[in-house]
């Protein structure tokens, strides 16, 4: 995929991410407005949002209301972002279709199908609408991308991993559950990952998951279980939260206990939990709101004719587009052992809304207490 990350002198503004964002806010007190120039030449900017999914994933709970919010900040007097979300390839390809025929002046597009959507991409790009790529890198000419470094991800989740299989890191075996092969994201993690399991661990599977769909992990998980039997799975890199439950579903259905170490990702509530129960080893925090102010900081520039490079903090290659300008976020690695200091801390969730009645004992356990 040429995910090459490189910051070239050159294409670096004068102008650091906060002046930048001064101006774009002082330009608002002054004018009242976030000039849009859209085709009824009215003042305002009208900002289309597509989510891969919505309700209970990340992008729903999260993003979202994030991205809402930063919109509002930073252009008042626009109307609210018009939002999408579906798991479906052919649904996206639909809603994006439907965006640019409205005539949305900008849009933040996470893909669902980043090469299905190329000609859509394109499309826009022909109509004038510039795309800011959100968490998941779109092929075809977009102008911006926002995401986390997703060698970073699966890295932290490889070494989480190695280090809570303690002797048997040394030649023990693992079942990888990966993302979603559409998902450029999925390929990035599973690199990231294998970059520190490679030559330690044995694979004794591993499998993409189709559409990150909880169903097809544990069907998965299951036939993972049957070929290698369940006592002789060391540890399982699954990668994400919702993966990680349907392991642990398929683990539940065996005798063996304790379960092995199990990573996530997307630090789910459910995911929290289960960390401080003891049934899932660690998760991947993404602190979501510096991605939402960094998409929106984009798509307004954008949409007011303005260049992102001085928002970016370098720049990224895809299959189609070279020196994408991106800010590339760092995450954490989250175990039982820094919840407080990291979820509970920056308010993602309180200790109320993790420490259910049955975890109350894990939860002092953890220092949990409110
Ligand atoms: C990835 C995203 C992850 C995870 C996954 C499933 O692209 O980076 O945070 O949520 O999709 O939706």
């Amino acid at each position: 995929m040429g995910l090459g990350v490189s910051v070239p002198a050159v294409r670096r503004r004068s102008l650091t991410r906060a002046s930048v964002a001064i101006s774009v806010a002082a330009g608002l007190t002054l004018t009242g407005a976030c000039g849009g120039g859209g085709e009824s030449g009215d003042d305002s900017l009208t900002v289309g949002v597509l989510l891969p999914g919505g309700g209970a994933s990340r992008f729903g709970q999260f993003d979202r209301p994030l991205i809402e919010q930063k919109l509002k900040q930073l252009c008042p007097d626009c109307p609210a972002a018009t939002v999408a979300a579906t798991s479906e390839p052919a649904v996206q390809r639909q809603q994006l279709d439907a965006m640019i025929t409205r005539g949305v002046d900008v849009l933040i597009l996470t893909v669902v199908d980043a090469k299905g959507l190329r000609s859509t991409v394109e499309a826009a790009h022909r109509a004038g609408i510039p795309v800011v790529a959100y968490d998941r890198l779109a092929q075809g000419p977009i102008s911006g991308y926002v995401t986390f470094d997703g060698a970073t991800v699966g890295r932290l989740q490889g070494e989480a991993l190695l280090k809570a299989m303690g002797a048997k890191a040394d030649g023990g075996q693992i079942v990888m559950m990966n993302g979603a092969t559409i998902d450029p994201n999925a390929g990035w993690f599973k690199r990231g990952a294998l970059s520190v399991l490679k030559g330690k661990v044995k694979i004794g599977k591993s499998y993409d998951t189709v559409g990150w769909r909880p169903e097809n992990a544990y069907v998965n998980m299951t036939g993972a279980i049957a070929a290698l039997g369940a006592g002789n799975i060391d540890g399982v890199l699954a990668a994400n939260d919702s993966l990680a439950s349907a392991v642990i579903s398929a683990f539940n259905a065996t005798e063996v206990r304790p379960l092995p170490p199990i990573t996530g990702q997307d630090a789910d509530l459910a995911a929290a939990r289960r960390i401080v129960s003891g049934d899932q080893y660690m998760t991947v925090y993404k602190p979501f709101k510096p991605a939402a102010d960094a998409a929106v900081e984009m798509a307004v520039a954008l949409g007011r004719g303005e260049a992102v490079e001085s928002i970016a903090t370098g720049t990224v290659d895809s299959d189609t587009t070279k020196d994408i300008p991106a800010v590339l976020l760092p995450s954490i690695s989250v175990t039982v052992g820094n919840i407080k200091d990291t979820l509970v801390k920056d308010g993602m969730y309180t200790i109320n809304q993790i420490c259910t009645p049955k975890l109350r004992s894990a939860c002092d356990k953890a220092g949990l207490t409110r």
